[in-house]
């Protein structure tokens, strides 16, 4: 299998820039936790919005923590600073910077390229990120109405392509982390992964809805991890550490130099005027419907045995199309023990 193409920056931005984006990450703090997304109605409901990965980080720690340590692990902190547009004007420079767009026209092919949106991660010492792929968008169907595991299974089983939304991601870093690299796949989810050290005001560009990545474990420093369960915050203290809270509660205390922040920002890249018109116009847009008969057909095709309104249907789903690297491989998984 080719390599997937992708593009690293040494010095992502200027001294100024990267002054005015720090700041405006201490200034927005508290941020949530990742685990408090959207619920799910109608098909899915009750299953966890990335279960896919969820279900694969769960099997390949088996036995090693209980899965209430296995939740904190990966429930990091995540906040959005775009969505579309800007959510404020600051972060606006960050949303449009030119040396993002033009890797993306070079990693994807595309020559119109939408930066769509930013968002930051923050994991503190004994956090991780499982092995995913990153929730996809096709037209008439996204991470704002559909399941993100169903999308990511759209993805992964290539039925679904001519609707699919190409999009450029960059992963940028603020640290000089001891652990926590990035890791890679993209000779393929059988060959061995790729592992990036994080530096601070580098990144790096690729596909992430189609190359599987992950966290590896962030050095704990003798710092024993916390329950962070969704509802928890990680605030910015007054005298300028960071703490994990839930309500008043304080339950750990971090200088910044200790935590690893991500800030992740992605673009719609489309090849022509064409396919631009139809994402825009909606004329050609999937349906729940299609996608669901699609994938029974598909499934009764394979040999599987389910129709429409068979309530195993997520379930067989999930469990055919989405195929993660061999445990020994798993992001973590080197030094023993994160999802975006
Ligand atoms: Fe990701």
């Amino acid at each position: 299998m080719p390599s997937a193409p992708y593009v690293e920056f040494d010095s992502l931005l200027g001294e100024q820039e990267l002054a005015s984006l720090i700041r405006i990450v201490h200034e927005r703090a508290p941020y949530p936790t990742y685990g408090e997304g959207r619920a799910q109605r109608g098909f899915g409901e009750g299953i966890p919005q990335r279960y896919d990965a969820a279900r694969n980080f769960v099997r390949t720690r088996a036995g090693r923590d209980p899965v209430g340590k296995l939740a904190s692990r990966t429930n990091y902190f995540r906040e959005t600073f775009a969505y579309e547009e800007p959510l404020f004007p600051e972060i606006g420079f960050f949303h449009r910077l030119p040396a993002l767009v033009a890797a993306a026209r070079e990693v994807t092919g595309r020559t119109i390229v939408r930066p769509a949106i930013v968002y930051l991660n923050v994991l503190v010492p004994g956090q991780e990120l499982a092995v995913h792929t990153d929730v996809p968008e096709f037209r008439g169907a996204n991470r704002t109405r559909e399941p993100e595991w169903l999308l990511v299974a759209m993805h992964h089983s290539g039925l679904f392509e001519r609707w699919r939304r190409v999009i450029a991601t960059a992963v940028s870093w603020y640290h000089d982390c001891k652990g926590g690299e990035f890791v890679f796949y993209a000779d393929g989810p059988l060959a061995p992964p790729r592992r990036l050290a994080v530096r601070c005001n580098t990144a790096i560009l690729l596909d992430t809805d189609s190359v599987m990545h992950g966290i590896d474990p962030l050095a704990a420093r003798g710092t024993e991890l916390p329950m962070i369960e969704p509802g928890a915050r990680l605030h910015r203290d007054a005298a300028g550490t960071w703490s994990v809270r839930r309500d008043e509660q304080v339950r750990a205390v971090y200088r910044w130099e200790d935590l690893r922040l991500s800030v992740s920002w992605k673009a719609w890249c489309f090849a022509d005027p064409e396919e631009l018109r139809l994402n825009e116009t909606h004329a050609d847009d999937l349906t729940l419907e299609t996608i669901l008969d699609t994938f029974v057909r598909d499934l009764c095709a394979r040999g599987k045995r389910t129709r429409r309104d068979d309530p195993e249907l997520a379930h067989a789903i999930l469990e055919e199309y989405i195929r993660f690297p061999a445990p020994g491989e798993a992001a973590g998984s080197a030094r023993g023990a994160s999802l975006a």
